[in-house]
């Protein structure tokens, strides 16, 4: 007789009709992540916000939707306990319904490290697609990132610009001496941002530093185009330009004091490559800091109790390998970087040590690549 299996949250056999609860409850979640998208997308919640509790008639007016959709989708919101109802009783078209405080950072506040309103984005853009993903599987091609849309890349932008805006310059790079120091000296430090999308760390440290100069480079056009206009929008675009190219085919100008590779370098299909270009971009006491994904040391098999190698491995299939193999040859590195992954890439690349940097947070990694 084998042995069966055990799940070891469940810990019981693998049990079909408990798959089938998780596969519903997973459902019913995406079913409710479209609603939140449209409620963002259609400005739903602000209207909301910021003129107070409504009737369908009186959203739908203030939206401009049809007052049909505005009223099954309050009550569809108020199901799901993300709006108040005033009285469920009351004529369905008299149901005045509004958001709670405790909902609105969560839902509005873009700025706030407790900001969720964009995850759907990333289920919405992964859903288009979706097509183009099932070809990659079946021929081994990839999905570049601009596949994907505005969705995702948006998505990616608000993830992380709380923690650009707030946390990086302020209280990441304040641990580092050497580099804070040189950051706030003259002449101004000059920093390049490799695989910068929308902008958000370049500008994060440019107003965290005011007198640094910011390059960011990505090879994606339309992430360069608002990264232009979010510099603008922040009144840094005297201190903050961006290129369109590979990130390892940044032109030498004034040497780099530092060099970040924030989220980008298991994207990136010749991730060794970009490293050695970093390497070579740097001043004599110049830095290189790659902020990766804190992937498990080792694959861990079964893992349900650990949901953020659950999510890097999910994000990974969909997203971040089929994106590093939209360029050949590639390393095919995927989300799932491990460290040992980045020591090695940074061995390749001419770096004589890496250090993981003891800098807290339940996403990320951060390495310092020593060049000698
Ligand atoms: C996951 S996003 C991270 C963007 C940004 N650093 C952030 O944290 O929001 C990865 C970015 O890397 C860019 N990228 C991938 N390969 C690249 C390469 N070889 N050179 C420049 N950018 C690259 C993609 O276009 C994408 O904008």
């Amino acid at each position: 007789m084998t042995t069966p299996t055990m799940d070891p949250v469940l810990e019981r056999p693998f049990d079909g009709e408990a798959l089938v609860g998780r596969l519903f409850e997973q459902t019913l979640g995406a079913f409710e992540l479209f609603n939140v998208y449209i409620g963002d997308r259609l400005g739903l919640y602000r209207a909301l916000a910021d003129d107070g509790s409504a009737t369908p008639e009186q959203l739908a007016q203030r939206a401009g939707i049809a007052a049909r959709y505005a009223r099954e989708w309050l009550e569809q919101q108020a199901t799901a306990g993300i709006i108040e109802v005033d009285d469920p009783a009351a004529e369905e078209e008299h149901r005045s319904y509004s958001l709670p405080d405790e909902h609105r950072a969560p839902l509005l506040d873009q700025d706030s490290l407790g900001y969720g309103a964009f995850m759907p984005r990333y289920i919405v853009a992964v859903g288009a697609a979706m097509p183009a993903l099932l070809d990659a599987f079946r021929t081994g091609d990839g999905v570049p990132w601009g596949r994907y849309g505005d969705d995702m890349r948006q998505a990616q932008a608000s993830a992380n610009r709380p923690l650009f805006l707030s946390v990086v310059g302020q209280e990441w790079l304040a641990t580092i001496p050497d580099v804070h120091r040189r950051l706030t000296a003259g002449p101004p430090a000059h920093v390049a941002d490799l695989g910068c999308g929308e902008g958000g760390l370049s500008i994060g440290l440019a107003a965290a530093y005011p007198l640094i100069q910011v390059v960011g480079v990505d090879a994606d056009p339309a992430s360069i185009e608002a990264a232009r206009r979010h510099a603008t929008a922040a009144n840094v675009s005297d201190r903050v330009s961006f290129e369109l190219g590979d990130a390892a085919g940044l032109g030498r100008g004034e040497p780099f004091d530092l060099v970040v590779i924030f989220e980008a370098l298991h994207d990136m299909s010749r991730p060794v490559e970009a490293l050695r270009a970093a390497r070579e971009l740097l001043s004599p006491e110049g830095t290189v800091i790659v902020v990766d994904e804190r992937a498990a040391d080792a694959f861990k098999g079964i893992a349900l109790d650990d949901p953020i190698e659950r999510f890097l491995y999910a994000v990974s299939t969909t997203v971040c390998l089929p994106n590093s193999l939209a360029e050949q040859p590639s390393a095919a590195v995927g989300t799932v970087i491990r460290a040992s992954t980045v020591d090695r890439f940074a061995h390749e690349a001419g770096f004589a040590s890496t250090d993981i940097l003891p800098i807290e947070h339940d996403i990320f990694r951060v390495y310092r690549l020593n060049p000698s």
